[in-house]
């Protein structure tokens, strides 16, 4: 399987600050070397395999999740460690009580996907008394026990979107012309949600502001688009309202910006079923779930931001290991791995205000021209209808 796959090139790499984890933010000034726990004595004690692994992803409702756990738990046993994989429903409650009973079973390092980051403050103190080192997966736990956070560069991820809308509408040489968008965004739970919306924002905003995107229905703000849960049907609602109360009239609908897949479905849903208008809708997306793929070739969607979960499970392994052995992990790390990944210790940060090490993949815009680059990824094959599906 080619590694790098869909990578670009990326911007200058982040300063080499060798840090011990997100509560360890002093620890950048101090220049005598550390090792990679959050806890001074780590309860793991080697990369080879021997050792317990708690994994505790949000849901299976969410395409995705299934493949970051099966990745994950996959990649973990392969190399040689003992896994325990959740799924917590979306309901942090769960998860709460899965990352516990994890805990209780001696687990020696904890990957968490949170569903609710803050609802999380327990389990992870939990943990950092227990001496477990956590990896923030995906979505940030703003926390001091975590130790380092994997995810992809998830501004990037919005920015990516709204630089499609830019390119795809030629809005640069818009002249006199309008168009009509809307929005839809994530979680608000999900500390990665506001990313995305802001990423994608930051970039229309100048074709907002001149009136070239007009936003018709005038929701806008984060929390006026977000969707709970990233839930399809609560996407859809939204959508089906806001094409009754405001396109009804004939009015022309342009661009829906979708977050990601799942939110988007609805929204392409919402328009085959409520939209008047017969042109086709530029819509958004994010994962490259199946369902939207699908979307994608049928030409209901337009684009998917694409991350390759099986890197972030292959850097997430790495940096365990890294972890359990009690290595000094710094920038030096993303060399270590063959998948393009920053090492940013800017960018996030705890409740506390410590910035939190984190280990950035790169994501990637599909579209129904280089579906292949998917294909060439090993992880999904084309069937003779065109369609895509995971090779799992
Ligand atoms: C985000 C994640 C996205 C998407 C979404 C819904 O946190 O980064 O890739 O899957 O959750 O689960």
């Amino acid at each position: 399987m080619k590694k790098r796959v869909l990578g670009t090139l990326l911007g200058a790499a982040m300063a080499a600050t060798v840090l011990v984890g997100c509560g360890s933010d002093n620890a950048s000034k101090d220049s005598s070397s550390k090792t990679a726990t959050s806890g001074s004595e780590k309860k793991g004690n080697s990369s080879d395999g021997s050792g317990k692994i708690g994994i505790s992803m949000p849901t299976q409702s969410l395409e995705r999740w299934n493949r970051d756990g099966a990745y994950l738990d996959d990649q973990f046993k392969k190399a040689g460690y003992e896994t325990v994989l959740t799924f917590s429903d979306n309901d942090s409650g769960k998860q709460v009580n899965d990352i516990q009973n994890m805990l209780a079973d001696g687990v020696d390092l904890l990957i968490v996907a949170a569903i609710d980051g803050e609802a999380l403050n327990t389990a992870m103190n939990e943990a950092a008394d227990a001496k477990v080192p956590v990896i923030s997966y995906d979505r940030l736990i703003k926390n001091d026990a975590v130790s380092y956070y994997v995810s992809f560069d998830n501004y990037t991820v919005g920015k990516l979107q709204g630089e499609f809308i830019v390119d795809k509408l030629d809005l640069k040489n818009a002249g006199d012309k309008k168009y009509n968008m809307e929005i839809t965004a994530g979680d608000p739970a999900d500390n990665n949600a506001p990313y995305f919306y802001q990423g994608a924002i930051d970039v229309l905003q100048e074709y907002i502001d001149a009136g070239t995107l007009k936003i018709v229905s005038g929701q806008k703000d984060f929390d006026a688009v977000a969707t709970d849960q990233w839930n399809t049907d609560t996407a859809l609602e939204r959508a089906q309202n806001v094409l009754s109360s405001y396109y009804a009239d004939g009015t022309q609908l342009d661009v829906w910006l979708c977050s990601n897949d799942s939110t988007a479905l609805g929204v392409a849903q919402a328009i085959t079923s409520d939209y008047a208008g017969s042109n086709s809708v530029l819509i958004t997306g994010q994962d490259g779930d199946e369902a939207n793929l699908k979307n994608i070739v049928d030409g209901i969607q337009t684009m998917t931001v694409y991350k390759n979960v099986s890197n972030e499970a292959v850097v997430t392994l790495a940096l365990a290991q890294d972890i359990i052995a009690g290595k000094t992990v710094d920038a030096s790390f993303v060399d270590s791995v063959d998948i393009e990944c920053a090492y940013d210790t800017e960018s996030y940060e705890t409740s506390d205000g410590n910035k939190c090490p984190s280990f950035l993949l790169v994501p990637n815009v599909i579209t129904k021209d280089n579906l292949q680059d998917l294909v060439d990824t090993g992880l999904y094959k084309m069937g003779d209808d065109g369609y895509l599906s995971a090779n799992n």
